[in-house]
């Protein structure tokens, strides 16, 4: 059996969420202090591991910070020690294997536990770190929610906070110039920002990935309101969700790894779209990366700090390969193995979809 737990590292990996903040400080406040354990912060996610980017973390590092946005430790999501540029082959970059590179670096720093904040991406590769025999915990984290085992991410609340403030601002411009309004949330091929900021801003219709629509029920929904009066209309497109042949449209396409093509733009076909069929006048918003910014909402503050505990206590008992979680409203955790099995959907019958249906949004189908 290993020995006491003496030095955990952590790192951020994947894109920045609000709340990150909030799991440094209650790892390495609940290490220091509940347990007398030293934490290593590795910087900017795996491409720090792999390139031995660490320092000590103390109290002033994790002072003052539960309120703020971004991660002091950086983070990328590009570097995957299981796939990294070792070289270059007639300028087109040459990927190699360089884990055994990493998990010599995390025995010099001699890390015995090595927390992973992470999405699926980051949770993916420190499944399979751990298959390679280092100690990992893991804790969920993006706003997109779309990760299994758990019942929310962190950051997830604070993004729906952002979005929702964006649709009841675009409602009173909207009734103004009796417009339609099409904004654009991200959740790559998740709709839980879009559904859940659409049901809560009151949204008329929400397209997500998981829902297929057609242009003539858009067009139905918003003949129906002008029929009764309402001559505005509040679209809210996941920025995931497929035109009606089905494809899915991108501001970037990576040529190599199609996992790293990025999503975008949708909105603005849509609502060109909607503008040529309706004759109404339309206007497009891209919220883009405002909802990973900012202080986090309350939710996430407390959910941070919870997972941010459960995580070193987990540590501390070595119950690794697992990953924190929230189920039921309790802290519990969950193998990493289940956790990166499957991208957690929105259940077309699901009962929240239901309900947006019952009050009248329409899902363009
Ligand atoms: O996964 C979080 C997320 O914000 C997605 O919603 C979005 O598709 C993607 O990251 C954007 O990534 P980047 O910051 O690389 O543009």
């Amino acid at each position: 059996m290993a020995g006491k737990v003496r030095r955990l590292g952590i790192l951020t990996g994947g894109g920045d969420c609000p709340g990150l903040n909030a799991v440094i400080r209650a790892v390495a406040k609940t290490a220091f202090y509940r347990y007398g354990i030293e934490v290593v912060g590795i910087a900017n996610g795996f491409g720090g591991l792999i390139e031995n980017e660490h320092f000590l973390l103390n109290d002033s590092h994790v002072s003052g910070i539960l309120h703020r946005g971004g991660t002091i430790l950086g983070t990328t999501n590009r570097d995957n020690p299981f796939r990294y540029p070792v070289g270059s082959d007639n300028s087109n970059p040459v990927y190699g294997d360089v884990s055994g590179r990493a998990i010599a670096n995390l025995e010099r720093m001699g890390v015995d536990v090595l927390v992973v904040v992470g999405g699926d991406g980051s949770l993916f590769i420190a499944n399979e770190f751990h298959k390679k025999g280092v100690p990992v915990v893991g804790i969920p984290k993006t706003i997109d929610n779309d990760l299994s085992a758990t019942d929310v991410t962190f950051g997830f609340d604070t993004a729906l906070n952002t979005a929702t403030d964006a649709i009841d601002k675009l409602h009173t411009t909207a009734e103004s110039h009796h417009r339609v309004m099409v904004l654009e949330v991200m959740g790559r091929n998740a709709g839980w920002i879009a559904l859940q900021s659409g049901l809560a801003g009151g949204a008329d219709i929400i397209l997500i990935p998981e829902i297929p629509f057609s242009y003539d029920s858009i067009l139905a929904k918003i003949e129906a309101r002008k029929s009764r009066g309402k001559r505005f209309s509040i679209a809210v497109v996941a920025e995931g969700a497929k035109l009606p042949r089905g494809e899915q449209v991108f501001q970037e396409v990576v040529k190599d790894n199609p996992l790293r093509n990025r999503l975008g733009g949708v909105a603005e076909v849509v609502g060109r779209e909607i503008e040529r069929l309706s004759g109404m006048e339309t206007r497009v918003t891209v919220l883009g990366h405002l909802q990973r910014g900012g202080a986090p909402t309350p939710f996430d503050r407390n959910l941070g700090t919870r997972f941010g505990v459960k995580a070193v206590e987990m540590a501390v008992l070595r119950e690794v390969g697992r990953m924190v979680c929230l189920c039921s409203g309790t802290i519990q955790s969950a193998s990493l193995s289940d956790a990166v099995a499957e991208q957690k959907l929105v259940r077309p019958d699901s009962e929240l979809v239901r309900a947006a249906r019952s009050v009248g949004t329409s899902f363009g189908d």
